[in-house]
């Protein structure tokens, strides 16, 4: 079975502890994340909704999935968009029917599904359905299997990712956030659809590779908190490493993301912010030009 690297432990290791069992002694913690898109990333499909499943807190887009009998799953053909506040055709489909899987499929593809949007390894029960260890993404999802921390948190520790470098903070959330593309070379920066793969845009700036390691997810995302939406919010980040940015004309009150990671819309109803930083014209916002220098 392919599950991004970072999730190995999933299939090799037990000792998971679930998120519950965080709570009461990292309660502030556990509450915000509990908040967050990545914690609702899976949830059981709650009518109205069609289907059994639901992938997707919601902040952008939620698709649904059901399973058809022993051996298949369906993709539904329509999603729900929050833009819209309303059902329309799920990225990558040509009509309503939703696309077919096969459990056992060699690209895995609808268990990598369930493996990216859910925390710890996946099972099945007698029926072979899918059984995911914990819904959405949670706490050990990051910090590995902790149940031996629970018991006793001043012997055993789980992994803190506030230690990596930024190298490894990108292959850490990237085992995820790297999604490859439906179609295409994923290393095509012009392609609408790899402005999801945040990691892979943001390795490719100037700001990361010439900033010696000092720039990370982690710089402008705090790992448990929901998204920040107000732009603004992210100047200090930027202002960090450029304080007195040189610009030829007059920026006015804009954000700094606004011009230099515009958004990207793969399709009408979903944005990516552009984690290639750089200078952009308004007219295309994934073909970098010329800083002046
Ligand atoms: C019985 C209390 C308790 C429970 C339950 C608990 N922790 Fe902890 N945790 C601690 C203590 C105490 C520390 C050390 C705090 C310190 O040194 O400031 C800690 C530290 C940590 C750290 C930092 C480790 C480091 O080396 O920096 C992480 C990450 C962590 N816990 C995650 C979890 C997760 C995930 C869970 C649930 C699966 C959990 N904890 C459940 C008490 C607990
Ligand atoms: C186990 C897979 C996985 C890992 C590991 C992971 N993410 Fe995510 N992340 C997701 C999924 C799935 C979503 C989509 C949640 C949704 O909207 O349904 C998401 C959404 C997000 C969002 C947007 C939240 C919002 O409110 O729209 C941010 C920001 C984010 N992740 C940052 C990170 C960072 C930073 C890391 C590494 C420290 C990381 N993620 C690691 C799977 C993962
Ligand atoms: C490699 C890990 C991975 C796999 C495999 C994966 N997802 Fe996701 N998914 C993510 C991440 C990360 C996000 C957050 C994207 C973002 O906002 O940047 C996400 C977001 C979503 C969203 C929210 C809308 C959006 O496009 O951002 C939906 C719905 C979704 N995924 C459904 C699915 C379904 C259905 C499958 C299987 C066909 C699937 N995902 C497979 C990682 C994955
Ligand atoms: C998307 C990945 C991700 C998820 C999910 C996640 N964490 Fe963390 N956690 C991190 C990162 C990254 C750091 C390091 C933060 C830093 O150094 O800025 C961290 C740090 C911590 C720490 C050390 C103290 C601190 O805040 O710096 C504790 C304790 C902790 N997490 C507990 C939890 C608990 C409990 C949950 C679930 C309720 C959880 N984490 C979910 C990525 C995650
Ligand atoms: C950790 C430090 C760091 C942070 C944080 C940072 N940058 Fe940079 N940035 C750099 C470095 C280093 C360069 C390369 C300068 C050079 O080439 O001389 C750069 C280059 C740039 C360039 C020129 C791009 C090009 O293609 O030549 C722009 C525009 C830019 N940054 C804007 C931003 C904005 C906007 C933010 C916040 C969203 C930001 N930076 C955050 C370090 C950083
Ligand atoms: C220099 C600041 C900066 C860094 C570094 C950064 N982000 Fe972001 N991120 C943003 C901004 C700004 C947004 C747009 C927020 C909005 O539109 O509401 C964003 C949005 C996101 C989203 C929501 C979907 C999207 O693309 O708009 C995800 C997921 C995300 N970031 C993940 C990551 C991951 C994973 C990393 C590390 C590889 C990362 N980010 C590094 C600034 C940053
Ligand atoms: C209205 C759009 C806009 C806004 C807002 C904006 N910039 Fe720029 N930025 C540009 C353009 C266009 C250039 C190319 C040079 C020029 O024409 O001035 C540029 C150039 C840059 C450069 C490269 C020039 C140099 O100094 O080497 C950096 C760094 C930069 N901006 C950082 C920032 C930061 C940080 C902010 C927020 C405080 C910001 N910019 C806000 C449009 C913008």
């Amino acid at each position: 079975m392919l599950l991004p690297a970072a999730l190995a432990w999933a299939v090799t290791a037990s000792g998971y502890a679930g998120a519950a069992a965080c709570r009461p002694c990292h309660a502030a913690t556990f509450a915000a994340q509990s908040a967050s898109a990545h914690a609702g990333a899976l949830a059981r499909s709650k009518p109205p909704q069609p289907g059994q499943w639901a992938f997707g807190a919601g902040s952008q887009a939620i698709t649904f999935v059901s399973r058809l009998d022993a051996e298949n799953y369906l993709e539904h053909g329509e999603s729900w968009y929050r833009s819209a506040r309303s059902l329309a055709l799920t990225p990558g489909h040509r009509n309503a029917a939703g696309v077919r899987y096969r459990l056992f499929d060699p690209s895995a593809a609808i268990l990598r599904c369930f493996a990216c949007h859910s925390t710890g390894p996946l099972s099945f029960d007698a029926g072979e359905e899918i059984v995911p260890n914990e819904l959405g993404v949670r706490c050990e999802a990051c910090h590995g299997p902790a149940a031996a921390h629970v018991r006793d948190p001043a012997r055993v520790r789980p992994a803190n990712p506030g230690r990596l470098s930024a190298d490894a903070l990108n292959a850490l959330c990237g085992a995820c956030h790297r999604m490859p593309a439906a179609t295409g070379d994923a290393t095509d920066l012009h392609n609408p659809w790899n402005a999801r793969h945040q990691p892979l845009l943001l390795a490719a700036s100037a700001c990361f590779r010439k900033s010696g390691g000092r720039l990370s997810c982690l710089t402008c995302h705090s790992p448990h908190a929901a998204l920040e939406t107000n732009l603004a919010a992210y100047d200090a980040a930027c202002r960090r490493c450029h304080a007195a940015p040189r610009h030829a004309r007059s920026v006015g009150r804009q954000a700094c993301a606004a011009c230099h990671m515009p958004a990207v819309h793969p399709q009408p109803n979903l944005a990516f912010a552009n984690h290639r930083i750089a200078v952009y014209a308004p007219s295309d916002p994934l073909s970098p030009i010329a800083a002046r220098r």
